[in-house]
């Protein structure tokens, strides 16, 4: 490998309340993904991504922080943290942490101190009060501004809980850098960048017109400054030991590729997330244009682009797949209003051939936890269960992102199917079907999509040709993803309905379902040695 680790790594996405649960609280800790340390090693991946596990009173999981240096009790503590991080070492797994800088909670001593110090003051400086509302909405949904009991408002793109710091008040990019520096002295290995293109927002607040391509909060100029800067600090870590050199991953949720393309570059943030795969339907030629978009973004930028095919804020790649690719774009609102029906063995058999794409694509690969056990959306939570912030401020419109979220099934027929070592109600129901889904089933199923996972981590791991470098696309049908990557190795993906026939000369190294007579079906993937 020429690159940083970071450019080909295969990272797997730890969700803390939904991994493992060491006390049986209901809620998954840190103590639980350190004993499941194993499980991940042999899963072949370089690194796992947690969530936020700060103090936090949890009113959007996490992502309302009240106190950056620290672990929520229901978390563990940083004693906690730092045996994750050494053990994980020892099982050359590298660790990376949730950075929140768009808002805290509202719970942090700074918006406390706001509150009471009124308006005028420098300590509701750090936010963003006016005397009136704009007209921006919540990405949760309603208004983005909460009134307080004298009269001004706050800015919060997320939930009422969720107040927008103001990047342009020295304490905030301050008390960033010390967070950067407290984690990544902890050993740290990267830092995953939560909404890092809406830090700074125009600072006239002007009303969104209604046919705005781009809200004014997003892609600010100064961001480039602070990132700049975040990088000279990632970069400061010594690179002879492991982890080795520092990493960032932003959140960035572009909607062209002109806005995203200032952010790659040699000496910004080493990495923006790229979701395209999870935005388009499952069709060759969709999926062709994303994968040449992100070659095309990245050729000569300094910058990589970690491909992902789900994570805890969007609809399970199973259920995704397996609904009527029209409604790709809303699957769960979609379902919810009973537009849509799950086939679940089409979703798996193509969430299967995903994942050979994804792990054959140039570059970093971000797995979400429970993908590889081939897990569907949970949409039975009753509306009592349902936790993210999106469905209570839309009045159930929308249902939100629980879903995705559900405890892990790890052993056993029934729940908390080994999420808990004994039974215990957890935060999320789980389904009453899942006991072919646990981690236990699926390892003595030789077909299981576990195994399926298991097996293309590894020769992933050891194939020259795969991680970062380079692909060629070859000649094929409209319904027909095909290319190659040097030494020697091919890819195929049959996407349309009729059977591809494998190229002669090719050696199968792995099929995400039965090859007959080298005809590849409909929605299956080969990996090829040539
Ligand atoms: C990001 C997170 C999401 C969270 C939001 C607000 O999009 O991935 O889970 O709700 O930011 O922090």
């Amino acid at each position: 490998m020429a690159g940083p680790w970071w450019r080909d790594a295969v990272v797997y996405q730890v969700y803390p309340r939904s991994f493992a649960d060491s006390d049986a609280s209901g809620e998954g800790d840190l103590q639980g993904i350190r004993s499941r340390l194993p499980y991940l090693a042999d899963l072949a991946v370089d690194a796992i991504w947690l969530n936020p596990f700060y103090t936090s009173p949890l009113h959007d999981s996490g992502y309302d922080v009240a106190d950056y240096f620290d672990v929520d009790p229901r978390f563990g503590t940083l004693e906690d943290f730092d045996a994750l991080v050494t053990d994980a070492a020892a099982l050359k797994i590298r660790v990376i942490i949730d950075i929140v800088p768009n808002h805290c909670s509202s719970r942090h001593p700074w918006f406390q101190e706001a509150i009471i110090a009124g308006p005028g003051s420098d300590a509701r400086e750090r936010f963003i009060f006016r005397d009136s509302p704009n007209n921006w909405q919540s990405a949760f949904g309603g208004p983005a501004w909460t009134r307080t009991q004298d009269g001004q408002w706050y800015l919060h793109l997320f939930d009422s809980t969720q107040p927008d710091f103001n990047w342009r008040h020295p304490d905030v990019p301050a008390m960033f850098e010390r967070v950067l520096r407290f984690w990544l002295d902890r050993g740290a290995a990267a830092i995953r960048i939560d909404m890092a293109n809406t830090l700074f927002k125009d600072p006239e607040l002007p009303d969104l017109p209604e046919d705005a391509p781009l809200a004014p909060y997003y892609d600010q100029p100064e961001l480039h400054q602070l990132y700049r800067s975040w990088r000279k600090i990632l970069d400061s870590y010594p690179a002879g030991t492991f982890p080795g050199p520092r990493g960032a991953v932003a959140e960035i949720w572009f909607s062209s590729p002109g806005t995203v393309r200032p952010y790659l570059t040699k000496d910004g943030l080493p990495q923006t997330f790229n979701f395209r795969l999870t935005l388009v339907p499952w069709a060759a030629a969709e999926l062709r244009a994303v994968i040449d978009e992100a070659c095309e973004l990245i050729k000569d930028s300094g910058g990589s682009m970690p491909w992902v095919l789900g994570n805890h804020d969007i609809t399970r790649l199973v259920s995704r797949l397996g609904i009527d690719q029209a409604l790709i774009r809303h699957p769960t609102d979609a379902l919810k209003r009973g537009e849509a029906q799950v086939d679940v063995p089409m979703g798996t058999r193509r969430a299967r051939a995903a994942v050979l794409l994804l792990l054959a694509l140039p570059g970093t690969a971000y797995l979400y936890q429970g993908d590889e056990l081939g897990l569907p959306e949970h949409y039975a939570i009753p509306a009592s269960r349902r936790e993210d912030p999106t469905f209570r401020r839309t009045g159930g419109a929308a249902v939100g992102r629980d879903g995705c979220r559900v405890p892990l099934p790890w052993s056993g027929t029934a729940p908390p199917y080994g999420f808990a070592s004994r039974p215990v109600r957890t935060w999320l129901p789980q389904p009453t079907d899942w006991a072919t889904l646990t981690v236990e089933a699926e390892l003595s199923d030789p077909d299981s999509v576990l195994n399926l996972y298991r097996a293309a981590t590894h020769l992933r791991r050891e194939h020259p040709a795969l991680g970062d470098g380079d692909m060629t696309w070859l000649e094929s049908n409209p319904d027909e993803l095909a290319f190659t990557r040097e030494p020697g190795f091919g890819f195929v993906a049959n996407l349309g309905d009729k059977p591809i026939y494998l190229p002669a000369g090719s050696r199968i190294l792995l099929a995400s379902g039965p090859i007959v007579n080298r005809g590849v079906p409909a929605d299956t993937a080969v990996w090829l040695q040539h």
